[in-house]
């Protein structure tokens, strides 16, 4: 299982209601299943299993994760519906086993390989079953280019060393493009998938407020693997040499490329 420690909820969720928002979008998507089960694979702090339940009308909704801390978080939403535990969002799915919603939010992009995690999730719904993905594709935003320039200055490179280098932004190695997802999906057998590119635009206090966004989410991989002295020196170059890129802007408008993808088995 890939190691997730490093999350914190607290800080992921300094912007919850901008974060949910594509969730929300994407549930909006889905027929409700009622009495159906779903799972919610990389849960987070589970309240948006619990939208997720809620949307569905579901019986019972699973929510797992691999961390700890988060899944500690998601426990108050724990209901006769909704539960959570522990477990790999890269290799779940037991066919003999199936529901009838995968729903994945802002989770499929930490793992590499989505061709194969998304036939295999496949495998695991049951026929007229619904799979309902969201991922960032921001990639080539100045959040994520900077990010990756800043990790290469010769002070923070000397410390990667040690891991092999800094590692990798995953929304550049391991997201396709929507036109791929949508090939994909048809390839695994889905009726009319529907992959959409989506812009939301947040809009922050200032442009040095992408530093704390990104420290919830992009640069947890950095945390994972630095020192607090170094990771911390690494977030204020971060915070400079993006105010240099981007300007000092208030309010910052990030401009955040989406993907929500929706697709129904056959019956
Ligand atoms: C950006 S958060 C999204 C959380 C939640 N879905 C939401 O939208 O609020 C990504 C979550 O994916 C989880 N995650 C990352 N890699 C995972 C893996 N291989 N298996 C299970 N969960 C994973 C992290 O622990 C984290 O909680």
């Amino acid at each position: 299982m890939t190691s997730t420690e490093q999350w914190d909820p607290d800080t992921y969720e300094r912007f919850k209601a901008e974060r949910d928002r594509p969730a929300l979008d994407l549930y909006a998507l889905l027929d409700p299943v009622p009495g159906g089960r779903a799972v919610d694979l990389g849960c987070g702090a589970g309240h948006l299993t619990a939208r997720l339940a809620e949307r569905l009308g579901a019986a019972q909704v699973t929510g797992i994760d691999s961390s700890a801390a988060m899944l500690d978080r998601a426990a108050a939403h724990a209901s006769d519906v909704v539960s959570f535990e522990a477990g790999d969002l890269a290799t779940w799915g037991d066919p003999a086993d199936p529901v009838d919603v995968v729903s994945a939010n802002a989770s499929l992009h930490w793992v590499p390989d989505h061709a194969d995690v998304l036939a295999r999730w496949t495998s695991a719904l049951a026929p007229g079953g619904q799979l309902a993905v969201q991922v960032p594709a921001n990639s080539d935003h100045p959040s994520h280019r900077t990010a990756v320039e800043v990790a290469s200055e010769p002070r923070f490179a000397e410390a990667f060393a040690a891991v092999g280098g800094p590692p990798p932004d995953p929304v550049a190695e391991h997201v396709l493009a929507p036109e791929d997802y949508a090939e994909l999906l048809w390839d695994l057998g889905y009726e009319a998938p529907v992959v959409r590119l989506q812009v939301y635009g947040p809009v922050l206090p200032s442009t040095a407020a992408v530093v704390d966004w990104m420290e919830g989410t992009s640069l947890t991989r950095f945390a994972k693997v630095l020192d607090e002295d170094t990771y911390r020196a690494l977030v204020d170059r971060y915070r400079e040499r993006l105010v240099e890129v981007v300007g000092g802007r208030r309010p910052y408008y990030f401009a955040f490329k989406r993907i929500l993808m929706v697709a129904r088995r056959p019956n």
